[in-house]
């Protein structure tokens, strides 16, 4: 992490922002101030959640605001990327929850008075299940009623939002949520998983026009999931079953972003898996945006199984792993980030995610050596300034996450952030990556 404060890196320059992220469901609890949303009702339902949790406390982070943003103003971050709970916002008879409003703005004004800068997620993850009970993502109209929430949001929130993310990680939300079920809605289906990002899109396109009118100097745009996929072999069905993969899970997502079409793929897959498509939506999807937001935790190999979505192989034997049984592999960021650089014409990119899960033990003496996270940031930043080096413009950097929080069907289990939260009590504890973190961000705000 020394390349924090290291002058002359690309990291110790005043614009290049550097922060912490969380998401409203993650964190939030205070479940009885807002409508019910997709993932109480995931949580409600036998075996969908590894450890049986729920999302109705989790860091009871509404109740300790003051304490989280002393937390977060203490580590010397320039920004602090959140979400928006859509179901505290939006009351199921179509008005506005003033309340839940207010929270927010509060967390806004906090955020100035400490001079860190805003970065606002109005989509992650928690649909209200009224909307989903009329279909959710699988029904155009969610898309529009997602513009007049972002509507209401953009107006509220005023000039006190330094970026907007209109959603984050489509990928999960379609294929996760819609396609194999393992999110909420829990849906499994091809037919679900393409209907439900091409909504997902127009959901974006529709929001990012709504902030334009709203917020037209505040700059926005959209949060996307990559895994970049290796071939297991040299073989040319591995090769092709790679190209696959990038197509179904990668391409996908982006092309309609940057091109206004879907990947040529479409043409390959069955009639009644592809995406409903209206005249003129792919124009709205492809509503220019400010800036990119990349997430990366890991890679994938692949092998060729001779499915139409290829085989993505475990680990390789011996490699270092995280909690979570993913792949440490920082040089896949900066192979990411170079295969987008060259195939599309790109805003600036922020890393909007980028962290491990460990497993977190905090000492009798109130102490948390989580050094795999340590190393694990040292080699991500360096892999982001590889990248950099190599032309790509990078202006951002969000650590995954600021504090343990609910992990979505892994419940508590997995604890991402820099900050230890006991369940029990709710008392937060800087880990030795906050500390470290901390020590060279204030290095770095002495040499700007
Ligand atoms: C991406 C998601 O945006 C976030 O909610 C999740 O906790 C992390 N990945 C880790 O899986």
């Amino acid at each position: 992490m020394q390349i924090l404060a290291k002058p002359g890196s690309p990291f110790a320059h005043a614009d290049f922002t550097i922060g912490v992220a969380t998401s409203s469901f993650q964190i939030e609890g205070d479940a009885d101030s807002r409508e019910v949303s997709i993932w109480d009702t995931f949580c409600d339902t036998p075996g969908k959640i590894a450890d049986g949790s729920h999302g109705l406390v989790a860091c009871d982070h509404i109740n300790r605001l003051d304490e989280d943003l002393e937390i977060i103003n203490a580590l010397n971050v320039d920004a602090y990327r959140f979400s928006v709970s859509w179901p505290r916002i939006m009351k199921r008879d179509g008005s506005v929850n003033h309340q839940g409003l207010e929270f927010y703005i509060r967390l806004l004004d906090k955020l100035a008075e400490r001079n860190i800068k805003a970065y606002v997620t109005l989509y992650h993850w928690d649909l209200p299940q009224h909307l989903e009970d009329e279909g959710g993502w699988l029904n155009r109209d969610t898309a529009f009623a997602f513009a007049r929430y972002v509507d209401v949001v953009t107006k509220a929130f005023g000039e006190k939002v330094y970026s907007y993310a209109t959603l984050n990680e489509p990928f999960c939300s379609a294929y996760l949520g819609y396609e194999v079920g393992v999110h909420a809605p829990g849906l499994v289906g091809k037919e679900y998983g393409k209907t439900a990002i091409h909504h997902l899109l127009l959901a974006h396109g529709l929001a990012m026009k709504v902030i334009r009118q709203n917020a037209p100097l505040i700059e926005a745009g959209i949060v996307l999931n990559f895994t970049p996929f290796y071939a297991n072999s040299d073989s040319e069905s591995d090769k092709r079953a790679t190209k696959l993969a990038h197509d179904h899970h990668n391409d996908w997502y982006i092309k309609p972003l940057m091109h206004g079409c879907y990947p040529e793929l479409i043409s390959h897959i069955p009639s009644e898996h592809r995406p409903p498509i209206q005249e003129g939506d792919m124009d709205i999807i492809a509503a220019s945006i400010d800036y990119l937001g990349v997430n990366y935790y890991t890679r994938a190999k692949v092998k060729d199984d001779g499915s139409a979505d290829p085989c993505q192989l475990p680990p390789p034997e011996g490699c270092e792993t995280t909690a979570m049984g993913w792949e440490v592999y920082p040089r896949g960021l900066t192979d990411l980030l170079l295969q987008l650089h060259n195939d599309f014409d790109l805003p600036p990119v922020i890393i909007t995610e980028n962290g491990l899960a460990s497993d977190d033990v905090l000492t009798t003496n109130g102490e948390v050596h989580d050094e795999q996270r340590i190393s694990y940031l040292t080699t991500h930043l360096q892999a982001v300034a590889d990248a950099i080096e190599q032309g790509v413009n990078i202006t951002g950097y969000f650590v995954w996450s600021l504090l343990d929080n609910f992990e979505w069907a892994l419940g508590y289990e997995k604890r991402f952030g820099i900050v230890y939260v006991d369940y029990d009590t709710q008392v937060r504890t800087l880990k030795a990556s906050a500390l470290r973190l901390q020590d060279l961000l204030r290095q770095r705000k002495e040499i700007l």
